[in-house]
């Protein structure tokens, strides 16, 4: 495996290759990476992951400078699981000069749920996923991009700006990985003091509750049972942002009979610092 920083050695590394099979990373790796990087593998000719703390997706009071950076450690796990380049750009190489062109995704679907309480999130995040395609698949013809669904709004949106820009890349959801006890697996997991972590799980526990008690409720009753979960996660010390059930189709709020719809539910909530976020399809 080899670890490049520009996007001049990145290119030159990825010539005479035909389809990149490609994981996105901010590091700090945990399994969740590592199962996308083993699916996404056998449907490219080359796997390349990049790690890189995206200032462009973090709000000024969030952890930035706090994010951890660990890249020796996430290029041991990326050669054990077969990766065969990392990207791993200074700020400088990716962004040389102040980033003044940017993606800005559609409102209905980016300025929902994770977009409302950290706006502007989708745009940098979108601008940079543009910017890492353009860097990895820039004269391919085809590629595959593999993004976790425990970031689920994150994946929509990538899905549609693939789409509406007409890139040649497949994407690739790979399930959430979690915890014994329900926790998603997260790189913000690390944050959570002992008594945190214990904790922690119960977001998936509340989620899941919430799941069950929409799938046997009429539309109408939803909006008391979103704001029964929260209450019930505010007693036990947390500070939910929301709990919500949504259609999967485009995380509008579902109308008509709910057992037979596709729906998703989504929930992001602090505990202490920490700022948790998970989802379950129903
Ligand atoms: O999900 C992440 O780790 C980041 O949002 C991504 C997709 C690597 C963009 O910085």
């Amino acid at each position: 495996m080899q670890i490049v920083h520009t996007i001049a050695d990145l290119r030159e590394k990825l010539s005479g290759f035909k389809r990149p099979a490609f994981v996105p990373t901010m590091g700090n790796l945990h399994d969740g990476h590592i199962a996308l990087v083993k699916q996404a593998k056998p449907l490219g000719d080359v796997t390349v992951s990049s790690i890189f703390v995206n200032r462009l997706q973090f709000a000024p009071h969030e952890d930035f400078d706090s994010y951890p950076r660990t890249l020796d450690a996430d290029a041991q796990r990326l050669e054990a699981a077969g990766c065969d380049l990392v990207f791993a750009p200074r700020e400088k190489d990716l962004y040389p000069e102040p980033q003044s062109y940017k993606v800005h995704p559609a409102n209905d679907l980016a300025d929902i749920l994770e977009g409302h309480f950290r706006p502007g999130f989708f745009i940098g995040v979108s601008t940079v996923v543009m910017k890492l395609f353009s860097c990895v698949f820039a004269g391919m013809p085809t590629g595959v991009a593999a993004f976790g669904k425990k970031d689920y709004q994150q994946v929509m949106v990538v899905r549609r700006m693939v789409q509406q820009f007409a890139l040649p890349i497949e994407i690739l959801a790979g399930e959430t990985q979690r915890a014994e006890d329900g926790l998603a697996l997260s790189s913000r997991n690390g944050y959570l003091s002992p008594a945190e972590r214990a904790e922690a799980a119960q977001l998936s526990v509340a989620l899941k509750a919430l799941g069950i008690a929409a799938k046997a409720a009429q539309p109408a009753e939803l909006p008391a049972l979103e704001a029964q979960a929260m209450q019930a996660l505010a007693r036990r010390g947390w500070k939910p942002d929301y709990l919500t059930v949504r259609r999967r189709a485009d995380l509008q709020p579902p109308h008509g009979a709910l057992a037979d719809q596709s729906l998703v539910v989504l929930g992001a909530a602090k505990l202490g610092h920490t700022r948790l976020i998970d989802n379950l399809e129903i």
